[in-house]
């Protein structure tokens, strides 16, 4: 089998680069190892931003998005009982968030994938990659009848997650990690409830962080700090109710509307990146590349700048023969890259308590979240961060 460019996994990664690819008249096929019905049913991000949110609508999958998504002009910090709005739009001329799930994404994009008639091959086996200082790479793996297919490419771009075979394929020596693993995990739920608050509130309390999102007008997405240990047995819902309302609480008397829980599992959290995020003809994308605590919601959308990069060079390459923005994307994607890095890893800092934590630095934390809230200036960096960077200035 022959295609131009092979990509490995459909998350959003890789499936907006085939999207994207495909509006170019670039062919690509996209394997998989899961199945259709598992990629769009797996709970993940939330919150789309403005970057993003413009991109699926200029690659003609921004339709349900629209209707269904919820709009956000703002965001709610709540700490020493009390909640302060950032003024996001405001602040960023204009710009603004969507909650829209991620995996609704997921399922926009894998229709539009069937709709133009390209090539998504679930539930293969063993990829492998090789040949990748060649000028035709190949890709090797069991497809989903358990037959050995074999792809040449012109190019292949490894969109397969932190737990991929891409980031492996580049030689040990020639990859740098930079690491750092988080001393807590993020229990998150799904309830049947209508929502609390018109605007997520990220919490800041003695007893650990407590987010509140939303779904939709009858379920809504919360998460708290836990023990990156816990299993989902150690929060019977009693335990989570009362948790939550103690993070929450306030003078205020605005109070989290509980309902029934129909979902539960931890999150890990990390800090990652690779450098360089290409070897030879092979370009990373997305988790494959970076991971990002989720507190500033960047994950998602730091694979969608990715492949939108990834697909202009390949763009370029393909209409005339210029390779220049492809021996560039590493470079590129990386100051992105790192400036998001710095945001989350900031933004799960001052929000998060730390078990060796002293009554000092809990005093700084409160500290920092007065000056966010009372400093226009200190907002607008906090505001122009969540809402995503132009393009074009990362
Ligand atoms: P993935 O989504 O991991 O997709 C990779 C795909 O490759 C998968 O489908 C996998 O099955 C497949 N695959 C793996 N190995 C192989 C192989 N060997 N062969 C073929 N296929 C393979 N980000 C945000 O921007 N905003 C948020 O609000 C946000 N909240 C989050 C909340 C939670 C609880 C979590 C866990 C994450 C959150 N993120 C958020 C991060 C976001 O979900 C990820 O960054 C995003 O999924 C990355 O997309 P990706 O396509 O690079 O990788
Ligand atoms: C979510 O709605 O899942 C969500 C929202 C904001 C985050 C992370 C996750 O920072």
């Amino acid at each position: 089998m022959r295609t131009q460019v092979g990509i490995i996994g459909a998350g959003p990664a890789g499936l907006l680069l085939a999207r994207l690819l495909h509006l170019q008249g670039i062919e690509s096929v996209v394997l998989e190892t899961r199945s259709r019905e598992e990629i769009e049913a797996t709970l993940r991000a939330g919150v789309l931003e403005q970057g993003t949110v413009d991109l699926l609508d200029e690659a003609g999958v921004g339709g349900r998005m629209r209707r269904e998504g919820m709009p956000h002009e703002g965001v709610i910090l709540r700490f020493a009982g009390r909640s302060h709005r950032i003024p996001l739009s405001e602040l960023t001329a204009g710009r603004s968030i969507m909650v829209y799930a991620q995996h609704e994404v997921i399922r926009d994009l894998v229709k539009a994938r069937i709709d133009s008639g390209g090539q998504l091959l679930f539930g293969v086996k063993d990829v492998s990659l090789f040949d990748l200082d060649s000028r035709l790479p190949k890709l090797r793996f069991h497809d989903a009848h358990g037959a050995v297919r074999e792809i040449t490419c012109d190019y292949i771009a490894g969109c397969d997650g932190f737990h991929g075979v891409s980031r492996p394929s580049i030689p040990s020596r020639l990859r740098k990690e930079f690491v750092r693993v988080y001393p807590f995990g993020w229990f998150g739920i799904l309830v049947e409830a209508p929502p609390a608050t018109g605007e997520l509130i990220y919490a800041y309390h003695e007893r650990g962080f407590a987010l509140v999102s939303t779904r939709s007008p009858q379920i809504q997405r919360l998460y708290l700090q836990c023990n990156p240990n816990n299993s989902v047995e150690d929060w019977p819902d009693s335990r989570i109710w009362e948790e939550l309302h103690a993070r929450l609480a306030g003078a205020d008397g605005w109070r989290l509307a509980e309902g029934r829980i129909f979902q539960k599992g931890v999150v890990a959290m990390r800090s990652f990146v690779v450098e360089p995020m290409q070897y030879e003809r092979l370009f990373l994308a997305g988790d494959a590349a970076h991971i990002v605590p989720p507190t500033g919601a960047k994950g998602l959308n730091l694979a969608v700048a990715d492949v939108r990069m990834l697909a202009q060079a390949l763009a370029a390459f393909y209409r005339a023969g210029r390779s220049e923005l492809l021996e560039r994307y590493s470079e590129t994607a990386l100051r992105r890259v790192w400036r998001a890095e710095h945001f989350s890893w900031w933004m799960t800092s001052m929000l998060h308590r730390f078990h060796d934590e002293s009554p000092f630095h809990h005093r700084l934390q409160l500290a920092q979240l007065q000056y966010l809230t009372g400093s226009r200036a200190a907002a607008t960096m906090l505001a122009e961060n969540y809402v995503g960077l132009p393009f074009d200035e990362a």
